[in-house]
C-alpha cells in the first residue's frame, strides 16, 4: 500500500491514480462527516502555514476552513508580508518555517519556487497554484465530477477544456485526465494550446491506458460528444497588461456560450468553472475589459451559461475544503491514523 505520509504536492503527478483516488475517497468521507456534524479532528494541534504571494478567495478559505474543522492552528502570510525572496531566500526560509509548522501552503509565481520550497522543506508542502499548476482546485474538480455522475463512472468520459490551454488550469487538468482516465480534448487557437513537453507526456501516459489527449482549434469537431467543458479566465494572475487586448480577441471565438454548448451535441453536458469567473461588469477588471473591447456579455464565459450552472461551479468551489482537507489529512498523518 502507497502511504502518503510526509509527501508534497507540488503537482499531481506526485502521485500515482491509486493515490488519487485515495485523497479523492478521503475528501468524499470527510465531507459525509462534516454534513453529518460527525467530523473527527485528526489534525488537532497542527500547525500549519499558507504563504499567499499573490490574491486568493477560495484556496485561502478552503485551508482555513478545512483547518479550523480539523482544530489545526493556522497563519496566514500575504503578500509582501514576509522577507521571503526579496531580503530572505527561498531556501532559508522554507528551513526555518518547516522547523515550526507540520505543513506549508504555498501560493507564487513561478513554480520553480515550490520545487525549491519543497526541496528545503522537512514537513510537507502543498502547492495553492502557481504559474504551471493548481492540484488542490483539480482535486475538488475530480471530486465534483464523480459527484454530479453519481454512482456512474468518471473513467472514459470525455472532458474539454477551452480557451487559454498555457495556463496552470489547462496543466493540471491534463495530469488529472491521466490520473482519471478522462479522455480531453484541448480546443484554443494553436498559439495558446499547452506546452509541448507536457502535452506530450499526459498523451504517451494516457495512450498506455488507452486514453486519447488531443488538441484542435476547430470548436465543432472538438466539442462534440462532451461530458464536461472546462473553462478559466483567459487573464491569470500576473500576465502583463500589454498582452491582454490581443489574448482576448484571440479567444473571443472560444466563449463558452449557447451555441456552445448546443454543438456538444449532449443535452447533459455540465460547466466547469474554477473561479473567479468574467462573465459580468460586476467587477473593476470586467468593467474595464468589456468596455475597451466593446462587449456585452462577458468573457470566457456568457453570463446566462454561467448562471445556468452556477450550481455546478459553486459546488467545485465548496469541495476546495474537503479535498484540501483530505490532502492536509493524508501528508501530515501516517494512514493508520485516520483508516479504521
Ligand atoms: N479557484 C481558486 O483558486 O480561487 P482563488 O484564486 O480565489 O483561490
Ligand atoms: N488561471 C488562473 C486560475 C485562478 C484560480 C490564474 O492563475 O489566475
Amino acid at each position: 500500500m502507497s502511504d502518503l505520509y510526509q509527501r508534497h504536492c507540488t503537482r499531481l503527478f506526485d502521485f500515482s491514480d491509486i493515490e488519487i483516488k485515495k485523497i479523492i475517497n478521503l475528501s468524499a468521507d470527510l465531507k459525509k462527516l462534516k454534513s453529518e456534524k460527525k467530523e473527527i479532528p485528526y489534525l488537532k494541534n497542527k500547525k500549519i502555514v499558507l504563504i499567499f504571494e499573490k490574491e486568493s478567495t477560495r484556496t485561502r478559505c478552503a485551508f482555513e476552513v478545512a483547518a479550523f474543522d480539523q482544530f489545526a492552528n493556522v497563519t496566514y502570510l500575504g503578500p509582501g508580508s514576509t522577507h521571503l525572496g526579496y531580503k530572505e531566500s527561498l531556501r532559508d526560509t522554507v528551513e526555518i518555517l518547516s522547523s515550526l509548522y507540520d505543513g506549508i501552503q504555498y501560493r507564487g509565481g513561478k513554480h520553480e519556487n515550490i520545487m525549491i520550497l519543497s526541496k528545503y522543506s522537512k514537513v510537507p508542502i502543498w502547492n495553492g497554484l502557481t504559474d504551471q499548476f493548481h492540484p488542490t482546485q483539480l482535486l475538488s474538480d475530480i471530486l465534483t465530477m464523480q459527484e454530479l455522475l453519481k454512482k456512474k463512472c468518471l473513467s472514459r468520459r470525455k472532458i474539454v477544456y477551452i480557451g487559454d490551454a498555457t495556463n496552470n488550469i489547462a496543466n493540471t487538468l491534463l495530469e488529472a485526465s491521466v490520473l482519471t482516465n478522462l479522455n480531453m480534448t484541448v480546443i484554443a487557437p494553436k498559439k495558446y494550446w499547452p506546452e509541448k513537453k507536457l502535452l506530450r507526456s499526459c498523451q504517451l501516459k494516457g495512450k498506455e491506458k488507452n486514453i486519447k489527449i488531443e488538441c484542435t482549434d476547430s470548436i465543432s469537431e472538438g466539442i462534440k460528444n462532451a461530458d464536461f467543458i472546462y473553462t478559466d479566465v483567459w487573464i491569470s494572475m500576473g500576465e502583463p497588461k500589454e498582452t491582454w487586448e490581443d489574448k482576448i480577441k484571440s479567444l473571443l471565438p472560444y466563449q463558452v456560450n449557447k451555441k456552445l454548448l448546443e454543438l456538444s451535441n449532449n443535452k447533459n453536458v455540465e460547466i466547469l468553472h474554477c473561479l473567479p469567473a468574467m462573465h459580468d461588469k460586476n467587477t473593476t477588471m470586467g468593467k474595464i475589459l468589456l468596455k475597451k473591447l466593446g462587449l456585452q456579455n462577458g468573457l470566457e464565459i456568457t453570463k446566462e451559461v454561467f448562471h445556468h450552472y452556477r450550481k455546478t461551479i459553486f459546488k467545485q468551489a465548496e469541495n476546495r475544503i474537503h479535498a484540501i482537507k483530505a490532502l492536509m489529512i493524508s501528508t501530515l498523518l501516517k494512514e493508520n491514523a485516520y483508516k479504521n
